[in-house]
């Protein structure tokens, strides 16, 4: 039987750089309570939201991911030519012809790459990430550009109040390239499609609808596990892991995970992302829109290990441990 070469792999992977970005709107729950029946205490406390970024008029899904990957490219010292691959993952785009990622590589200044969208939701990220780094430990790219980008204002009803608190517009970013050493950990990753119902959107005319109660029992529950299955996989142990950084959905939710692992050992002092105070659920933006926040704020040191998790529609859940850059 004829063999075909294989591309030569290689030993790790590694995450250079992050980078993010958000619209200038602000808009605040007082502004929320103007337009519908909510006020700001009742979203503070059962969501944990200050305020959300939203898209300004005519500003589109392309623009959000370009700014935001053209930063954690500048972030991981490399040039645009030196990437090959752009992965999208994003499930808001205002229409699927042509894909996010083509568009976005162009206006960065990539050239020629392979060029792909995503969709695992609010996951997304965590899946662009695994491929990611597959893709480079494999060969089959050298340096990877992944970015999580979500504009919400697409898809939800601004009179639904069960919804319109919750999401903001937003992304984040990061550049996979080679390392000798692993330094991203295999991804525990799965779905459960049984529950497609929780969270969905019925066709190209309507807005995202939630069972937000369901959501809320199925993470609260089945993400902590998840999170550890990651940790198994990296070959480290929950004590060492030194900033968790989960979905921003809700700030209920990353503190019934946070505690859910403390209960099998985290650090007392671990450091857990709260993003969502001041940028909303920005589904496949939230996890490196909340590590480059951090970083920014000096709140992430490099060398230090991040636990990633992501959950939402699908429904799809992924993550995985990372020596942060
Ligand atoms: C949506 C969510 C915030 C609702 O919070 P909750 O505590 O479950 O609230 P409930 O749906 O039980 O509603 C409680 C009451 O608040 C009311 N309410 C709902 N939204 C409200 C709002 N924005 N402002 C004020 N009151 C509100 C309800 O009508 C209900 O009133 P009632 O008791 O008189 O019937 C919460 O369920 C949640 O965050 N779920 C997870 C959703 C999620 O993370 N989705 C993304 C996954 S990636």
């Amino acid at each position: 039987m004829t063999e075909l070469n294989l591309t030569p792999s290689r030993t790790g992977s590694r995450i250079l750089g992050f980078g993010s970005y958000q619209p200038e709107r602000r808009v605040t729950n007082d502004e929320l309570a103007q337009e519908m029946d909510t006020n700001d205490e009742w979203i503070r406390s059962r969501v944990g939201v200050i305020e959300r970024r939203l898209s300004e008029p005519g500003q589109t899904l392309v623009d959000l991911a370009v700014e935001a990957g053209k930063n954690a490219v500048t972030d991981s010292g490399l040039t645009p030519s030196e990437i090959d691959t752009v992965i999208v993952a994003t499930c808001t785009m205002e229409t699927n012809i042509p894909n996010a990622a083509a568009q976005t590589a162009h206006r960065i200044g990539i050239q020629a790459a392979a060029a792909f969208d995503l969709n695992a939701a609010c996951a997304g990220f965590s899946y662009g990430l695994g491929t990611a780094s597959d893709f480079v430990r494999v060969g089959s790219a050298k340096n990877v550009l992944v970015i999580g980008v979500d504009k919400f204002t697409n898809w939800v009803d601004y009179t639904d109040r069960s919804t319109a608190i919750i999401f903001g517009d937003g992304a984040g970013a990061a550049v996979v390239g080679p390392s000798d050493t692993p330094q991203i950990g295999p991804a525990a990753w799965g779905s459960a499609g049984d529950l497609a119902e929780m969270i969905y959107v019925k066709d190209r005319n309507s807005f995202i609808f939630q069972e937000g109660q369901s959501v809320f029992r199925w993470a609260t529950t089945k993400i902590a596990p998840i999170a550890l299955e990651a940790v198994k996989r990296a070959g480290v142990d929950i004590a060492d892991i030194d900033v968790l950084v989960p979905h921003q959905a809700n700030l209920r939710i990353i503190e019934a995970i946070g505690k859910g692992l403390r209960k099998h050992g985290a650090r007392t002092d671990l450091k857990v992302a709260t993003d969502i105070q001041y940028s909303g659920n920005t589904s496949a933006a939230s996890i490196p829109m909340a590590i480059d926040h951090m970083r920014a704020a000096g709140e992430i040191k490099s060398g230090e290990l991040a636990l990633l998790v992501g959950f939402g529609a699908g429904l799809s859940y992924g993550a995985q441990v990372v020596v942060c850059p």
